[in-house]
């Protein structure tokens, strides 16, 4: 997500801090900022847009520092402003803090601080955090000690990095699910949220480890426990060159981000699950608008059409509430009917597609009511529709979506559980789907853990002319999603479809060596499902099931099965089941050479017609 970086030594450290950024940049950001001590102060420098806005200010007064920290921001809370960049001070202006990931009870927080009297410049939760240490440090307490106490208080993900005027040899640092790395060397130390950032400094690397607490000086490094105990400081030598580096170590980007998925999962449900296990979403139409709204239409193209469909799953099968989904490029030039009470949902990761954007525009002058969920802040359709949900997963490299996909269903997921809520829907088992919800992450890493046996499969079948991708129900949603990714990364043939409709056409391309995928997360259908399978058998397919570990129908009839933990709802079984699809798309593209972060034709951003 956004990129941290920090140095304390003999050089100039806004120099060192700007090019470690620079060396973060392919991550993705909307703006960035420095802090360095400067006199008896703490000058920050901070703006929107590219690192070029920010090196020209630099270039301007070039300023000279032992010791600094930079951050560059994609942003979550907040559109990319200057004000909305880090740094962030706290209310005495003592301290300075950057921040990568996402403060959920910052809202709580900031009601607390501000009948305090506190006084706030942007909408992060950044700053509040920021307050929230700088309340405890007020109390006369080293700088540590203030982060040790305050992060306390804060819940959520996070890689926070502090610096104060008044302790201006050191540069304090802990996470929590958000990564930070620190690097080692001769009377100098960095600090950096990814490996790139620190390879043309040091090869020495400290991974600090979750909720651990660090302290860098010019020379050297002490760690600590919550409760202030110390910890070894054990350093790796890093082998990777940049590229690798910048791949966290994976081959892909788009492996990357297959695995970091379960991070995806925390990123997205951050901050909207409160105590009472409601559902809450910052930017979201009254709740009246529920009990009128008479149909949904989402909107969308490629992966999150697919994703869409899970949408309409979910709003018929738990809200009742009919709901269409839409190709953009059909919706445009389609002159669709549209009730003056529906819903037009726009999903997007880019939020630039010019097909979605164009339907969009078409809605707004029919002044039918918009919602966008939307990967990018700022982007076109963000600011475009009328309410917008963002994604929170971070940004996405690889032209293959993956863990867009996921976060656009969990999304929909939670925003028809809280329809559900305001409508109080009887029979929907709204709690428990918010206790799956919250143990999905974990879920999802046993997933992850899948991929041994997905390479074998993919050396088994990477040489197949055609696949199928079949399912009923939801399954059949994934199926689509599934075809996708194969098609686009390996370039092989696929032939998606729900499972009941093959004997209708499509089975009459089933012959030996054909592989078969077959969804099974739709407990309800695997009997029939079996029927389906058989079919293919008979014609001489290979058969795959993707089920739930608790199946103990499909796999009994099938060639070989990868079975996801359950989660006792179908939807999110089914979001589950997409991982080993995912990966096995990836393993049978490596397996045939493919460009696979860049696959032939594609872009990542679809701003064409
Ligand atoms: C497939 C893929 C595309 C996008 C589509 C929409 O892996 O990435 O199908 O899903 O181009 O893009 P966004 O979501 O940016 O509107």
């Amino acid at each position: 997500m956004c990129g941290i970086a920090g140095y304390v030594g003999p050089r100039n450290s806004v120099e060192v801090v700007f090019d470690q950024l620079k060396r973060l940049e392919y991550r993705g950001y909307d703006s960035a900022g420095i802090a360095y001590l400067n006199g008896q102060d703490i000058k920050v420098l901070k703006r929107a847009g590219k690192l070029s806005v920010l090196g020209a200010l630099l270039e301007e007064a070039p300023p000279e520092s032992h010791l600094a920290i930079a951050h560059s921001r994609w942003a979550t809370h907040g559109p990319p402003t200057d004000i909305n960049a880090h740094p962030h001070f706290d209310q005495f202006e003592q301290i300075s803090i950057i921040h990568n990931g996402i403060i959920e009870n910052y809202l709580d927080l900031k009601e607390e601080l501000v009948r305090d009297g506190h006084v706030f410049h942007s909408e992060t939760d950044t700053e509040v955090a920021a307050h929230v240490i700088g309340q405890e440090y007020a109390r006369g307490v080293p700088l540590e000690e203030a982060v040790r106490v305050g992060v306390k208080r804060l819940r959520g993900a996070y890689a926070l990095v502090v610096i104060s005027k008044n302790e201006r040899e050191k540069i304090v640092a802990t996470r929590n699910a958000s990564p930070l790395v620190i690097g080692l060397g001769e009377a100098e130390n960095y600090l950096a949220s990814d490996i790139p950032a620190l390879l043309p400094y040091t090869r020495q690397v400290v991974v600090l480890e979750e909720d651990l607490i660090a302290v860098l000086t010019q020379d050297g490094i002490r760690i600590f426990d919550g409760q202030g105990n110390d910890q070894s400081i054990e350093p790796i030598h890093i082998e990777w060159d940049i590229a690798a580096a910048q791949k966290g170590g994976y081959e892909h980007f788009m492996l990357k981000e297959i695995h970091e998925q379960p991070e995806v999962i925390a990123q997205c449900l951050a901050g909207r699950i409160d105590e009472k296990q409601r559902i809450r979403f910052e930017q979201i139409f009254s709740e009246h608008v529920w009990h009128e709204v008479d149909r949904v239409n989402i909107i969308a193209c490629g992966t999150a059409y697919h994703a869409g469909l899970m949408g309409k799953y979910l709003f018929e099968k738990l809200l009742r509430l009919p709901t269409d989904v839409f190709h953009s490029s059909e919706f445009r030039y389609g002159d669709p009917v549209l009730s003056p009470k529906s819903l037009a949902i726009f999903i997007s990761q880019s939020g630039e597609t010019a097909d979605s954007l164009a339907a969009l525009r078409v809605c707004k002058e029919r002044r039918i009511r918009t919602l966008g969920i939307v990967n990018v802040i700022g982007s076109s359709i963000a600011r475009e529709c009328d309410r917008t949900i963002f994604t929170q997963a971070g940004p996405e490299i690889s032209v293959a979506s993956t863990k867009a996909y996921v976060a656009q269903v969990l999304v929909l997921t939670m925003l028809a559980l809280s329809v559900a809520q305001v409508k109080e829907m009887p029979g929907v088992r709204v709690t428990e789907c918010v206790h799956a919800l919250r143990s999905l992450r974990e879920r999802a890493q046993e997933a992850l853990t899948l991929e041994p046996q997905v390479i074998e499969l993919a050396k088994q079948f990477f040489d197949a002319p055609l696949f199928f991708f079949l399912g009923r129900g939801v399954d059949a949603h994934v199926a689509l999603e599934a075809a996708l990714k194969m098609k686009e990364i390996a370039y092989i043939p696929t032939q998606e479809s729900p499972a009941g409709e093959m004997k209708h056409g499509p089975l009459a391309l089933v012959e030996p060596g054909v592989v078969a995928v077959f969804g099974a997360a739709e407990a309800s259908v695997r009997e029939k499902l079996v029927s389906n399978i058989r079919e293919v058998q008979a014609r001489g397919g290979t058969v795959l099931a993707v089920t739930t570990r608790d199946d103990a129908i499909v796999p009994q009839a099938t060639d070989a099965c990868l079975a996801v933990p359950g989660t006792g709802f179908e939807v999110l079984d089914a979001l589950l089941t997409v991982i080993p699809l995912q990966l096995l798309a990836y393993h049978v593209a490596r397996l045939k050479g493919c460009d696979i972060d860049m696959p032939r034709n594609l872009a990542k951003s679809v701003t064409v017609e």
